[in-house]
């Protein structure tokens, strides 16, 4: 039985090995290994495609997220808001400041923080723990933008700086301007499987802010003012050349990519259109559909039926953070977010990368409406 798979990361160096390989070998024939001209060349051309005026490339997405934050102050006993329905690193980098998060529900129809939820949340807090309010981390999820007018209000209400995880959301645009803009910074990571992945782990932060992005540089290379003098104490989450080399023949792609995404979904979004039980995503403006993720009131059975079937697929996430058992301590209830929680029961992605084939989506598709009978 043909296996489809819910990505496929050779396929994609398939269309551009021969650039892939000799950005590789230039990388190394220049012994370029730890920043050089690719690291600093993919900055300028990732803070450009933003339209950012900076950006300090780091080791992997949770770095990214661990700075930032640093860098906004967010230490022991502070508190940042953030999603329950995200992938772990996005909680990770709050308690590895030693701050707490504090999760406020998703929206049903994106699956993003709500910005009433926002609200409603930092009602609930005390006096006290309002005090240590220190950021919202709103995150992009699935490719598709958060509400980023309704989110940056409520947080403008309560003073509190925004970053933005953009680690699903590589080129995805509000009013035509790219996410990872309207916080005082965005982070993302380039995990190999990403919009923009690398072939290994990397990472990067945009902002417009000049002492935000000399404070990342600085504390991503040990803190360093000059070869061996330590202003601060830092840590070593360096970029490799390579992997820049990589990212820069890969950016250049990243839009080109997107489309494909955005038309496989709509096209996935035809062919399931009598599967009424399927809640197909909507195709909204500015998408770049890091996954095509369904919702299905019986996820489990169709997910068994299409493995059953030869068909990957993928669910993000069955078990939202507040109830995973890394945070127990954070005494939280099953019940405590439920438009979260139910999106983690029907949650279910289907195959879908740029270079799917119209064979491969047909043949998901009709196993899908074979289970609905249609
Ligand atoms: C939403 C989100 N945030 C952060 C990260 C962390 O990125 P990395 O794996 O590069 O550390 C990921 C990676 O999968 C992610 O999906």
């Amino acid at each position: 039985m043909p296996s489809i798979p819910v990505i496929d990361l050779h396929a994609q160096y398939l269309t551009i090995k021969d650039e892939i390989d000799s950005a590789i070998h230039r990388a190394i024939e220049k012994s370029a290994y730890i920043g050089g001209v690719e690291h600093d060349e993919f900055e300028k051309e990732f803070a450009a495609y933003h339209q950012a005026r900076y950006c300090a490339a780091v080791a992997n997405g949770t770095d990214a997220l661990v700075l930032a934050l640093r860098v906004m102050g967010v230490g022991p006993g502070d508190r940042v808001i953030t999603s329950p329905f995200t992938f772990i690193a996005t909680v990770e980098a709050i308690t590895l400041n030693g701050a707490i998060p504090i999760f406020a529900d998703i929206d049903s129809e994106n699956f993003n923080l709500s910005a009433e939820s926002v609200e409603s949340t930092i009602q609930s807090l005390s006096a006290g723990e309002r005090k240590t309010l220190k950021a919202l981390l709103p995150v992009h999820l699935y490719g598709r933008p958060a509400d980023m007018k309704g989110l940056c209000d409520v947080a403008g209400r309560y003073g509190l700086p925004v970053l933005e995880d953009c680690a699903q959301s590589h080129g995805a645009t509000i009013a035509g301007r790219r996410v990872g803009t309207f916080g005082i910074a965005g982070t993302f990571s380039f995990y190999p499987s990403k919009n923009l992945g690398a072939y290994g782990d990397a990472g990067a932060v945009i902002t417009n802010d000049e002492n935000f992005y000399d404070r990342v540089s600085r504390i991503r290379n040990h803190g360093r003012a000059e070869k061996y003098l330590h202003a601060i104490e830092g840590v070593n989450s360096r970029l490799d050349g390579i992997q820049a080399a990589v990212l820069r023949i890969k950016l250049r792609r990243l839009d080109q990519w997107n489309t494909a995404r955005r038309r496989l979904a709509a096209r996935y979004n035809e062919l399931l259109a009598p599967c009424k039980r399927v809640v197909k995503p909507p195709i909204v403006d500015g998408a770049v559909f890091y996954l095509y993720t369904i919702r299905h009131p019986e996820r489990d059975r169709l997910r068994d039926f299409l493995v059953k079937n030869g068909i990957s697929v993928g669910v993000h996430y069955a078990v939202p953070l507040h109830l995973q058992p890394a945070y127990s301590s954070l005494k939280l209830q099953e019940g405590a977010f439920p438009v979260t929680e139910r999106a983690a029961h029907e949650v279910l992605s289907l195959p879908l990368y740029p270079e799917m084939g119209e064979d491969a989506l047909q043949a998901v598709a009709s196993k899908v409406r074979e289970f609905e009978r249609v």
